[in-house]
């Protein structure tokens, strides 16, 4: 193995390709990363660049946001081409987006072999797209990197079992990488931090409505960076923010760690954010109807809940109550 194309597209992304990259270069393989553009706000994807030192893209789509179809057709179409002419070893996707799954379409249709971190996870909601790209990736790869044993459990329910491994998490990774130079509470006062983006929560009226009175009904203070999905929605149907509510812009991967890190709570619908309260040891309350990280339900430190006003209020005055657990130890 030789040379690598790796395609990423969104935030997540970034932070997940940053443990692998740093382990390619000493390996002796070359890595060449192609940027679809899904995401192109500073805020969302130049300052991870900066902070984590990874691989500027030799190559940027620069797709931008359109419909799931189309914008994954683009993106395949832009990644073709550049595949052609680099002819790489194998092709590097990561996660659940429509970047990945253009990434895993555009090498298949090529007859070149994919390799996906964080493979095998399932919500088993066949709606949300994340599962769609899941689903997509996980056929189509022929190394399949698990982030942990249920994840290898569900792609052996598929009938996948050929280039399964389990190699643990590697946002768990970064995280231990990150946290010795962390630093003290950016903020002074208690807080909760809550993040909202995801799309069945932002693109529904009643959802995103019941979303905000909830947060606003809670006495603690809420600190939330705001994703520009949910800042647009939040326009398109004039809902306001509670007077308990900081709302900051999206903010860069320590900065979150930190403001993860000194919560007494999180609040969130990321797949992301979720596992790292449950890496970190903070309660967390969880605003969907399923999850992909059944692990940190079990242990009692994330609850799930519906988009209800009077669902979220009981469930961060229970969750309010729970200690913080121990992080790992470096
Ligand atoms: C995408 C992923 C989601 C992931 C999230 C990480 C898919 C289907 N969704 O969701 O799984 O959790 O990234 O953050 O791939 N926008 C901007 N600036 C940007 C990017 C987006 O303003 O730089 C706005 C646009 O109005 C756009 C909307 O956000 O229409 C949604 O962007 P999109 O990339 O489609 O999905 P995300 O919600 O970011
Ligand atoms: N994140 C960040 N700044 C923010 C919000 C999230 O750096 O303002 C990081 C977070 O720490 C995690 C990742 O982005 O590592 C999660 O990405 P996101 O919530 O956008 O997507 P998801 O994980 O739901 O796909």
């Amino acid at each position: 193995m030789k040379k690598v194309v790796t395609v990423i597209g969104t935030r997540p992304q970034f932070i997940k390709m940053a443990m692998v990259s740093s382990a390619l270069r000493p390996a002796g393989i070359k890595e060449i990363v192609i940027h679809t553009g899904q995401h192109y706000d500073k805020n969302l994807s130049g300052i991870f660049f900066k902070e984590l030192g990874i691989n500027r893209p030799r190559y940027n789509l620069g797709v931008g946001s359109a419909q799931r179809s189309l914008q994954i057709r683009r993106m395949a179409s832009g990644i073709k081409k550049i595949l052609i002419s680099e002819r790489p070893d194998l092709v590097l996707v990561y996660g659940d987006t429509n970047s990945t799954a253009a990434g895993a379409l555009a090498a298949s249709r090529l007859g070149l072999p994919v390799a996906h971190v964080e493979a095998g996870l399932r919500s088993f909601n066949g709606k949300m797209a994340e599962e769609k790209n899941r689903i997509i990736a996980d056929s189509l790869a022929g190394l399949l990197f698990c982030p942990t044993k249920i994840a290898v459990d569900n792609l052996k329910k598929e009938g996948i079992c050929k280039g399964v491994y389990l190699t643990g998490d590697v946002m768990y990774d970064s995280i231990k990488r990150k946290l010795r130079r962390l630093g003290p509470a950016a903020e002074k006062t208690p807080y909760i931090l809550c993040t909202i983006h995801r799309a069945e929560n932002t693109d529904n009226t009643g959802n995103l409505r019941e979303i905000f009175k909830g947060l606003g009904a809670l006495e603690e203070r809420v600190i939330l960076p705001l994703h520009p999905r949910t800042s647009k929605y939040l326009g398109r149907y004039g809902i306001a923010a509670g007077s308990n509510i900081k709302i900051i812009k999206p903010a860069g991967y320590s900065k979150m760690l930190n403001l993860e890190r000194h919560a007494k709570l999180i609040i969130t619908d990321s797949g992301g954010v979720q596992k790292e309260a449950f890496i970190l040891g903070v309660p967390c309350v969880t605003i969907r109807d399923n999850t992909e990280w059944l692990e940190s339900v079990r242990s009692g430190m994330n609850v799930l809940v519906e988009a209800k006003k009077k669902d979220i209020v009981s469930a961060v005055k229970k969750m309010y109550k729970v200690e913080r657990r121990p992080m790992p130890r470096d």
